[in-house]
């Protein structure tokens, strides 16, 4: 069994904070969303990961990974380029597959329990494909899977206007080679895709079993600033987290504070966790980090109060202002206004920002 990971796209729901990386490194917890389908696949037991690349931050990536060593995996790179669907993507790695079965996952997706449980099953079985599937409120935005009463699927549909059932498809899915000559005989969907829904559809159609499985825990698809937010949440509440940084006497600590080794929490300031802080970061007297909060490394926060929030890294945030629900991309220097005449805010606000003053 190997694995694939999906890195392209264009992240265009999570500007600005995309215009300067791919999407598939926005930290949650202060571990960049690829790297959690990294650890899963690691656990799995399985080694041979291609990690599929699309035009926007390359390097970035093949940085963060490297040949895989230090995560204990072997990665091969792959190129897709423009971001022309799933399943082309899945099609660029047919070289790389070979007559293996393999686990796509798509590198902004996180999943709570991991991947261990979907390949066992697909193993026991001589399946085309296996997926995963969890109910959700919105169905229209999704992969919608039809099963019957006895868990049998019928049908699979992209985004459907009329969806029926509202039972998604969410970003990890099992495959045998076969799934290679589904793709060639697609067509572009509506938006102008190849649809990895569609493939699956048509493995369907060709008489092979669907492995299908509702997930249970949490999976989020981190495709939008407030889904980051929420899976940093639920990151940070699941966590073991370690303080292993410096707290100082005359600082008020309280819940699980995920403190990296050269973080630092002054005397005067206030963390309630669950929270994370990365390396090189300074929480100064006066200063107020709330629950589900992570601050990224080389940071200083002095007097703010912030929570529920996702500080990527490089920032100096010294307004008195309460930050809330914030996610705020690398280096972002958010002062205080009232030493200044006229009154009034001063921003220099980048393309496609969102703010609520
Ligand atoms: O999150 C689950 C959903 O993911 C499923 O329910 C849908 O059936 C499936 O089509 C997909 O929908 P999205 O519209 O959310 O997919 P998105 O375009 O966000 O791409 C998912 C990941 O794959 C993301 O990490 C970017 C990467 N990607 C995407 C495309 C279109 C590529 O690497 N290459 C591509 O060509």
């Amino acid at each position: 069994m190997k694995g694939i990971i999906l890195s392209g796209g264009t992240g265009s729901r999570l500007r600005p904070i995309t215009h300067t990386g791919p999407k598939q490194l926005v930290p949650v917890a202060n571990k960049p969303v690829l790297e959690y389908a990294v650890s899963d696949f690691k656990e799995a037991g399985i080694n041979e990961i291609g990690v599929i690349l699309g035009n926007k931050g390359r390097e970035e990536i093949q940085e963060l990974l490297g040949d895989g060593s230090k995560h204990g995996v072997d990665i091969t790179y792959i190129v897709q380029g423009n971001p022309l669907g799933l399943a082309h993507a899945a099609g660029c790695a047919r070289d790389f597959i070979g007559n293996d079965d393999f686990v796509m996952y798509l590198g902004d997706n996180i999943l709570k329990q991991g991947i261990a449980d979907l390949v066992d099953s697909f193993e026991a079985g001589g399946y085309g494909a296996g997926i995963a599937l969890q109910e959700v409120d919105n169905p229209k935005q999704f992969g919608i899977a039809d099963v019957d009463d006895k868990g049998n699927v019928q049908r699979l549909v992209e985004k459907p206007d009329n969806p029926p059932s509202n039972l998604a498809l969410i970003g990890i899915y099992v495959f045998s080679p076969a799934l290679f000559d589904a793709i060639e005989r697609l067509e572009p969907s509506w938006r102008g895709e190849l649809e990895i829904t569609d493939a699956i559809q048509y493995l369907l159609e060709d008489g092979y079993e669907i492995d299908s499985h509702i997930v249970g825990g949490w999976w989020k698809d981190t495709g939008k600033p407030e889904d980051i937010l929420e899976a940093n949440r639920l990151v940070l509440e699941d966590k073991t987290l370690k303080s292993r940084g410096t707290i100082e006497n005359g600082a008020e600590t309280s819940g699980k504070i995920d403190l990296a080794k050269s973080a630092i929490i002054e005397a005067g300031a206030v963390v309630r966790g669950p929270v994370s802080i990365g390396d090189g970061t300074t929480i100064r007297d006066g200063t107020y980090v709330g629950p589900y909060t992570s601050i990224g490394e080389n940071s200083t926060l002095d007097g703010v109060h912030i929570e529920n929030s996702v500080v990527i890294g490089d920032s100096e945030i010294t307004t008195s202002k309460k930050i809330v629900d914030g996610l705020l991309g690398r280096g972002a220097n958010i002062g205080s206004a009232d030493e200044y005449l006229p009154e009034g805010q001063r921003l220099v606000v980048g393309e496609n920002s969102q703010l609520k003053l």
